[in-house]
C-alpha cells in the first residue's frame, strides 16, 4: 500500500519488529496528521536512511542515501518537500528545486563535516594547489559547494574522482573518506581535516571485539569511518550500498558500523538477518521527529533559502556530479 493512502493503524505491521507495541500509540496521532497534511498541501517527505523507523517507514515518500535523495529530489512532483535529514540535504534539494518550497523541520540539524570547512578555506586550497580540481562532499554548505568544481557522495566518490582525468585531486572536507578513496585509486588525493563525529568513534578494536563475541558476523562500515576500520570490515559503502549488501548477500548475522537507525530500518526489510547493534547516534539526524515534521507542514517552517550569490555555482557542482 502506498504511504499516501495509509493510516497509522495500517502501518504498524511494517515496524512491529523494531517499535514495541507499548511505544506505538505515542506516534499514531502525528503519523495520521502528517499523512493528511501531505495530501492537503501537496507535499512529500524525503527521508535519509538515518531517520528513525516511524519516520522512515511510516511518513516518508522517498528514502535513501544522500545520492539517491539528491537524484530523486529532481523528479519530485509536489509543491513542498520536507527534508527529514540534515541541513545540507535540504539545501541540495532546494538547489535542485529552486521553484519549490523546501522545509527542514529543525534548523539545528547540522553536520560536523559541513561545519569543518568554509568557503574561504576552499579558496585557500585553490590558491595553494593551482589547477588541481576540487571535489567536495555533499556534506557541505552551498557556499562551500559554490567554490568547488564538482560534488560527490559516499556512493560515487571514486567514480567522481576518476572521472576528472587528473593526476591529483583535492577532496574536501572528510579526511577519512578521502583516505579511503585514495586506497582505491592511482589518483593522488589531497585531503582536508574534517571528520564525521559519528563515524570517527569506531575503531578496529571494536571490530575485533565484535568478531570475538559474534563469530562469523559480517561487518559493514561506512567510508566516513577511519581507514583502519574500513580495512578490517568485510565491505565499506554508502548507507544505500550497505543496505543493498544485506539484501544481496543475506548474511546470517551482520553489524553496520554506522548510525543507529540504519540497522532498524534495514532489519525491517530483512527479518531473516540477525543484526548486532553497536552503533553511534547522530545528534543532528535525531533532531528530526514526527512532531517537528508535523509542525513543519502545519506552519510552513523552516523554509530553506540559499544565498543567491552561491546558488548557481553550487547547483552546477551538484549537477556535474549527477551527470556522471
Ligand atoms: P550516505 O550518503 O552514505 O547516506 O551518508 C550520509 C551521511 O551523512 C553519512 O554520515
Ligand atoms: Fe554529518 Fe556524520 Fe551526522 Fe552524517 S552521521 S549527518 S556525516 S555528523
Amino acid at each position: 500500500m502506498s504511504i499516501s493512502l495509509s493510516t497509522a493503524a495500517s502501518l504498524y505491521d511494517r515496524v512491529r519488529r523494531v517499535i514495541p507495541p507499548i511505544e506505538w500509540p505515542a506516534f499514531t496521532d502525528d503519523i495520521d496528521a502528517i499523512l493528511a497534511l501531505k495530501r492537503e498541501r501537496n507535499a512529500v517527505v524525503l527521508s535519509h536512511n538515518y531517520q528513525t523507523p516511524e519516520i522512515f517507514h511510516c511518513v516518508a515518500d522517498i528514502v535513501g542515501d544522500s545520492l539517491a535523495l539528491a537524484r530523486k529530489a529532481m523528479s519530485v512532483d509536489a509543491d513542498i518537500i520536507v527534508l527529514a535529514g540534515v541541513h545540507f540535504m535540504a539545501e541540495t534539494a532546494k538547489l535542485l528545486n529552486p521553484g519549490k518550497t523546501v522545509l527542514i523541520p529543525d534548523l539545528g540539524a547540522g553536520c560536523s563535516l559541513a561545519d569543518s570547512i568554509t568557503a574561504s578555506d576552499v579558496r585557500m586550497m585553490r590558491q595553494r594547489y593551482p589547477g588541481v580540481p576540487i571535489v567536495t562532499y555533499v556534506n557541505t554548505s552551498a557556499a562551500v559547494k559554490a567554490e568547488s568544481d564538482i560534488c560527490c557522495t559516499s556512493g560515487n566518490a571514486l567514480q567522481v574522482v576518476e572521472s576528472l582525468g587528473a593526476p591529483r585531486v583535492i577532496m574536501l572536507p572528510d579526511e577519512y573518506l578521502a583516505r579511503n578513496i585514495a586506497a582505491q585509486t592511482k589518483v593522488e588525493i589531497i585531503a582536508w581535516k574534517g571528520h564525521c563525529e559519528v563515524h570517527e568513534r569506531f575503531s578496529p578494536a571494536d571490530i575485533r571485539e565484535l568478531r570475538k563475541a559474534h563469530p562469523g558476523v559480517t561487518v559493514l562500515a561506512h567510508p566516513e569511518c577511519p581507514p583502519e576500520v574500513v580495512a578490517e570490515a568485510d565491505f565499506a559503502g554508502s548507507t544505500a550500498a550497505m543496505s543493498d549488501y544485506v539484501g544481496r548477500h543475506k548474511p546470517a548475522r551482520v553489524v553496520l558500523m554506522t548510525e543507529c537507525s540504519m540497522s532498524d530500518n534495514v532489519a525491517i526489510e530483512h527479518p531473516e538477518v540477525d543484526f548486532v547493534r553497536p552503533c553511534n547516534l547522530c545528534p543532528h539526524m535525531k533532531r528530526i521527529t514526527l512532531a517537528n515534521i508535523r509542525a513543519a507542514l502545519e506552519e510552513n517552517r523552516h523554509i530553506v533559502t540559499i544565498d543567491p550569490g552561491a546558488a548557481e555555482r553550487a547547483r552546477q557542482a551538484v549537477e556535474r556530479m549527477l551527470a556522471i
